[in-house]
């Protein structure tokens, strides 16, 4: 039996994107704290949550950096610039944080399963009943998260492209249970951010990272080969095929750490051995080398 005060509050579930007025997002790395910006920036309310105050503390300077350069290219309005300031409210800890007015949940934690499970049973104790649950996840099942939850129709993938704010996709996800009515209503908030929607089957890697994913692989066994050097690698998929940047430095950019996490899924998921990472990612990762963020990957920052 639960008394009255200790029952969340049973709020309605949200049927078009003008309800969704007050956005949780978990987790402020670049990811979670891209997705906080953009939902500022298109004047939803935010509460950005992380552990680590530290974390939050480079987030808080990460958005304001961003948005100043947006700002400053006339891509944002004055007003848009003040919503980011104003909208965003940053949280350490969740226990003692007022969710009742969250109708949607956004995960952007490590790309880890057990990390994102228990993510979500808390998520789907203490948010309302009626609050949608997503997870941006890069390749980890939306029906398995899904499936921790006690509101499974309620819970779709939402996967946005680093970096948020500049980067048009979302990949939206729908589960096994989730409902055509939910995918609907988050496809139709994605343009609401500026984005592009496209819609993805739930399958390992979805649509981006089961084809991204497999190049990026390929350029650290062809390195591990010694077939090019690093530059040489990326030089030749940045001026031979136009990729805006090649795909070590993109792996840098992603993390090492990501990167192999997502291999490693599609490989034991698809049960194909074409996904197995290549030797030298692990050799990285092992390292410590988890690019950009931890100043070193392929090359040094
Ligand atoms: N906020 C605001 N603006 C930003 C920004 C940010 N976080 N990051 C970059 N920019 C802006 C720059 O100011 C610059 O603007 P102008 O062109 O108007 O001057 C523009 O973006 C380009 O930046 P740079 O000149 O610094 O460098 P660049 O031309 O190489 O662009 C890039 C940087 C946008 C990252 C570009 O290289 C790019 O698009 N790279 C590919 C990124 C990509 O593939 N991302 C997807 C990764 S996969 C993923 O995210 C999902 C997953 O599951 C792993």
């Amino acid at each position: 039996m639960t008394t009255a005060a200790e029952t969340p509050a049973i709020a309605s579930v949200p049927t078009s994107p003008a309800d969704v007025t007050s956005v949780l997002v978990v987790g402020g790395g670049q990811m979670g704290s891209g997705i906080a910006q953009v939902f500022a920036q298109a004047g939803r309310r935010v509460l950005l949550a992380d552990v680590s105050t530290e974390q939050l503390e480079r987030a808080k300077q990460g958005i304001a950096k961003s948005a100043a350069k947006l700002h400053e290219k006339g891509r944002l309005s004055d007003a848009q610039l003040a919503d980011v300031t104003g909208n965003i409210d940053y949280v350490s800890d969740l226990a003692a944080a007022d969710l009742t007015g969250v109708q949607l949940a956004i995960e952007a934690a490590t790309e880890h399963l057990e990390t994102k499970l228990a993510i979500f049973r808390d998520l789907d104790a203490k948010l309302p009943d009626g609050a949608l649950l997503a997870t941006n996840t890069s390749s980890i099942s939306i029906t398995v998260i899904a499936a921790a939850t006690k509101r499974p129709k309620h819970v779709v993938g939402m996967h946005f492209m680093n970096p948020v704010p500049v980067l048009k996709l979302v990949e939206v996800i729908s589960g096994l249970e989730t409902l055509p009515a939910v995918t609907e209503l988050v496809m139709e908030l994605s343009v609401e951010l500026g984005k592009t929607p496209v819609h993805s089957k739930d399958m390992p890697g979805f649509i981006a990272n089961r084809i991204l994913m497999p190049m990026v692989n390929e350029a650290f066994f062809v390195l591990g080969e010694g077939i090019g050097t690093a530059e040489g690698i990326d030089e030749v998929m940045k001026l031979g095929m136009a990729h805006p940047m090649g795909p070590l430095a993109l792996a840098d950019l992603i993390g090492l750490d990501t990167t192999l996490a997502i291999l490693e899924v599609l490989h034991r998921d698809l049960g194909d051995p074409k996904y197995r990472p290549a030797p030298l990612l692990r050799q990285y990762v092992a390292a410590g080398r988890f690019g950009r963020k931890s100043g070193a990957g392929v090359y040094e920052y």
